[in-house]
């Protein structure tokens, strides 16, 4: 992402936004509310159609990645619309659609991709019931099973531990690891800073709509770091 400006109206929600994430790398990002992370993964998954700048993912347009099935999304919570009608399975399902044949029918290889992916996150006794009839940290993880199942080049994911008790947290983060360790990308927009080691190999700090810093996690949580991002300006 180079030079990337974000408006909504009048709100500037990403500032000439630059940003490299590398495949085989999980790169946090993280910054006070507002201060332009969803709009920053939007604009990569082409959700919204930046006023400037440039948007690359797997060497081509966010919209025609997404056309060929290479990258997939954990929205944020209250992005989702839980009213739909779906299984859990169905939902997972949805990951393998970039995957089908001629037939658009999920065959015994895609069946088995979404079983893999339910039993990867712990919802395969939960794979019958509707999305709208899980808790909240179960409908993430029902989320993060969908892009387990798409085996996608790049993974964005917003807020993944939202609501998410610990232990599915420990078991959401070593997917990622493992996803990254096969050669994905992985970006993830999380306010866990405490978890930030475990999780990232780099860490962008968002601040106004611009990234401040891209290091380690461990140079971005210095104490001048974070002043620049949580301790200065606040929310627009
Ligand atoms: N649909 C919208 N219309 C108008 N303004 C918006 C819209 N979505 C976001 N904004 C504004 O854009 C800015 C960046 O919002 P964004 O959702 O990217 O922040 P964020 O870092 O993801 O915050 P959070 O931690 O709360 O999820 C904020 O000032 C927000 O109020
Ligand atoms: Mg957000």
């Amino acid at each position: 992402m180079r030079g990337v400006t974000v408006r909504y109206g009048d709100v500037v929600a990403l500032d000439r936004a630059d940003l490299t994430a590398p495949a085989g790398r999980v790169c946090a990002l993280i910054g006070t509310n507002g201060s332009g992370k969803s709009s920053l993964l939007k604009a990569a998954l082409g959700l919204v159609r930046p006023g400037g700048g440039t948007v690359t993912v797997a060497g081509t347009t966010p919209r025609e990645t997404r056309r060929r099935a290479r990258v997939s999304s954990v929205p944020q919570a209250e992005q989702v619309d839980v009213t739909f009608p779906l299984d859990v399975r169905a939902v997972v399902g949805q990951g393998r659609y970039g995957h089908l044949g001629p037939t658009r029918r999920l065959r015994p290889a895609d069946h088995e991709a979404v079983e893999n992916a339910l039993a990867r996150v712990g919802l395969t006794a939960l794979a019958d019931r509707t999305i709208a009839a899980l808790s909240g940290g179960q409908r993430k993880r029902a989320f993060v099973a969908r892009a387990l199942a798409q085996e996608a080049d790049v993974l964005l994911l917003d807020e993944p531990f939202a609501g998410v008790d610990r232990p599915s947290q420990d078991t959401i983060t070593a997917l990622l690891r493992e996803l990254a360790d096969g050669g994905a990308c992985v970006v993830v927009a999380t306010h866990d800073l405490a978890g930030l080691g475990a999780l990232a190999d780099t860490a962008a700090l968002l601040a106004g709509g611009r990234v401040v810093v891209h290091d380690t996690p461990e140079v971005v949580l210095r104490p001048e770091n974070l002043v620049r991002a949580f301790g200065l300006g606040g929310e627009r």
